[in-house]
Order: C-alpha cells, then structure tokens, then sequence
C-alpha cells in the first residue's frame, strides 16, 4: 500500500470501522470554541500583519469537522487523504491521480525544489523579489538559483526566466508574494506553452483566491497538456487554516510519480484534512472571505492614497507600498507600537508589505503608521 498522501487502497483493516457513525461513537468532545477570542493572534494581543494571513479564520464546518475528528487522531490519516483528494480532484476539474497533498503548499515547493533541481538537475530560476521559502530548498539541493527581476509592472519577466534556464525548474508566484501583483494571463500561458519541455514550471497559486482581474487565470486547465506544469495552492490563505498545514499541487500523473519518492508519508494531518474536506464544503467561505478582504483593503489603500502614498495594485490579502524612506527603522517603529507588518525585502529598500487584516486591525496600523511617519 501507498500511505503517502495519494489515493489508495489501504490494507489499515481497522479503517473500515471508522465510518461516519462509528466515528460519532468515538467522539467526545469537551472543547467548544464560543470562548475562543475574535482575533485570534500568535503573538497575544499585538496586531499581526506580517504572514498574510487569513484573520477570519476558519470556515464553522472546519471546526465541526475537526472537533468531530479529535477521536480519530490514533488512526493514520489515508482515508481521509482519499476524501479530500477527490473532492480537489472534482474542484479542479481533473483526475485523482493529478492531485497531490502536501504539509501546507510548502511542503509541495520544497519537493519541487528536491526533485527539479540540483547539480545534475538544473538551477532554479526566479523572480527578486519573490517567495523565498524555494530558493533556500533548492540552495540546500546543491542547486544554482538564477534570479531574475520584476519588470516595471511587477509582473514576472518571463521571457528572461525563460532564457536563463536549462533544465532544472522555474517558479512563477501568481500573485507574487511580496508584491501582490500578478504576471499577466496570456503572457503566462504563452510562456507555459513556449517553455522546452527539459524545463519544468511551478507556478505558486497560494493567493488565488484573491485575484480579480480580468487578466489573472488560473494556469490549472493547461497541466492537461503540459507534462512540465505544475500548479501549487494551499488552505492557508482564503481557507483560513494556516496553522493547519494543508496544501496541494496539480500535475500530470507522471509528473507527481517524480516527485512523490520525494515526500514523507503521511505528511498531512488528520485534523488539517478534515477541517480541508469540510471547507470545500461550505459554499460561504471563499465568497465571505473574498468580501471582507476586499472591503478592508479598499479602505486601507483609500486611507494611504490620502496620506500621499501609493500602493502596487494588490491581487491578494496583502499590500505592498513606497513608504519614500527605508522600511527597515518604520517596521521596528510599528512593532513598538503593537502592530507587526511584513519584514524587509531587500531589492524594494522602501516599500513596506502589510497584511489586510480586519477592518479594525487596518484601523490601528493606519494609525501607527501615522504615527512613525510623523
Ligand atoms: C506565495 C506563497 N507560497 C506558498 C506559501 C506557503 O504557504 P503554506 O505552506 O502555508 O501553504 C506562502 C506563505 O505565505 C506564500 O506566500
């Protein structure tokens, strides 16, 4: 049997009793999260802005769903890595086979890293700024890392990433994290479909959910016909479970048998499955979050443009601003007054990354901000 996390058939016999009836009879819950605080922060009561995270939390029936789970937390996880790999694979309009789970998208770069790129492999191309979390993985690979800048529209240049690479793998984060932009549409496609086939592409689409743009789309429909795609998502952002660690990736079946060698067993927990399989269930979370995230934002680049400050048009959770000083002294000057905000990206000295928070938690770092620059 496979226990990593695609589907299978499990020889865990023991599985066939924990049926939706039996898994009642196993609970009991003594947990109830009526007293759980509205803003739920890592860091007591300061105003997290710094991780692009989802501050609405979770979707109510990911709640149920791992309260009602608690019992199962003695038995591996593969039933129920099946149930949420089906219900992605009808999501996404694919296969199950297309489908792989990771420990939070995380899990899925660093994968891509070890399995793409390395001495024999390929270096990895990508955009400055970006993402990092994949350069670090590939740098541990023994893999070169080309970086190529944004253009002046912070969107990828892809037809330099194109040509700096040979072999190995290019990323392309769509939305880009730091900046909240997007690299167009069309441009992305024709670059998926130009790119030799040696050259493998993973475009990160963690902020998905928040791009509204006529010119962003989803590079998923291509991996039908593209054997060196793959796109990655996660549960972290628009699904509100980043302390979970849920995420996935879709490619094609060959593409996935690569890098599967790669992975842990079993690397997503029980509680992050049943509270993911739940979330896809309840038709109010992406919407509702898609809305609050928007108006907050609204405010907050209306509340900055007064101020005189311009922002780099955000297709995600997070916004990105010329603060016109170095960002380094504002980001301590803000955490002393209880507001965290992204950290310092070194080739954008000046810009300051900020989380869209609640419309209260962007009420006080509008002030603090008011504060350190006055
Ligand atoms: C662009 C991008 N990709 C991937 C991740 C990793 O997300 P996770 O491992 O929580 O799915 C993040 C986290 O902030 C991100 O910004």
């Amino acid at each position: 049997m496979i226990t990593m996390n695609t589907i299978s058939i499990s020889r865990r016999k023991f599985a066939q009793i924990l049926g939706a009836g039996a898994t009642a009879a196993l609970v009991r819950p003594t947990f109830s999260f009526a007293n759980q605080p509205e803003h739920v922060s890592a860091t007591s009561n300061a105003v997290r802005l710094s991780a692009n995270e989802n501050p609405y939390g979770p979707s109510p029936s990911a709640l149920k769903a791992m309260t009602d789970s608690f019992g199962l937390s003695c038995r591996y996880p593969d039933e129920h890595n099946n149930v949420l790999i089906e219900k992605l694979a009808k999501l996404n309009n694919v296969s199950h086979d297309q489908i792989l789970l990771g420990d939070g998208s995380g899990e899925i770069l660093k994968l891509c890293a070890e399995t793409f790129t390395g001495k024999q492999r390929g270096a990895l191309v990508v955009a400055v700024p970006t993402f990092e979390a994949i350069l670090l993985n590939a740098s541990a690979n023994g893999a070169d890392v080309v970086k190529v800048p944004l253009t002046g529209s912070f969107a990828h240049d892809l037809p330099k990433m194109m040509a700096a690479a040979k072999g190995g793998l290019i990323y392309v984060c769509n939305p880009n994290n730091p900046t909240a932009s997007i690299t167009p549409k069309d441009e992305l496609r024709d670059f998926v479909e130009k790119t030799p086939r040696g050259t493998m592409i993973l475009v990160d689409e963690a902020y998905f959910h928040y791009a509204d743009s006529p010119d962003y789309e989803s590079m998923i429909p291509l991996v039908q016909d593209h054997p060196s795609l793959i796109v990655s998502r996660t549960f972290s952002k628009i699904y509100g479970m980043a302390g979970l660690r849920c995420g996935y990736c879709v490619a094609q079946k060959e593409t996935l048998e690569r890098i599967r060698p790669h992975q842990m067993w079993d690397s997503v927990n029980i509680m992050a499955l049943t509270a993911g399989s739940a979330s896809l269930d309840d038709p109010e979370q992406v919407p509702n979050g898609q809305r609050l995230n928007n108006e907050a934002k609204t405010f907050t680049i209306g509340e900055l443009n007064k101020m005189g400050y311009k922002t780099i048009p955000s297709q995600a959770n997070f916004i990105m601003f010329d603060c016109k000083r170095p960002v380094l002294p504002l980001i301590k000057a803000m955490k002393d007054r209880n507001v965290h905000v992204g950290r310092l990206f070194p080739p954008v000295p000046n810009h300051m990354r900020v989380t869209i928070g609640k419309k209260s938690e962007m009420e006080s770092f509008l002030n603090a901000f008011k504060q350190v620059m006055a």
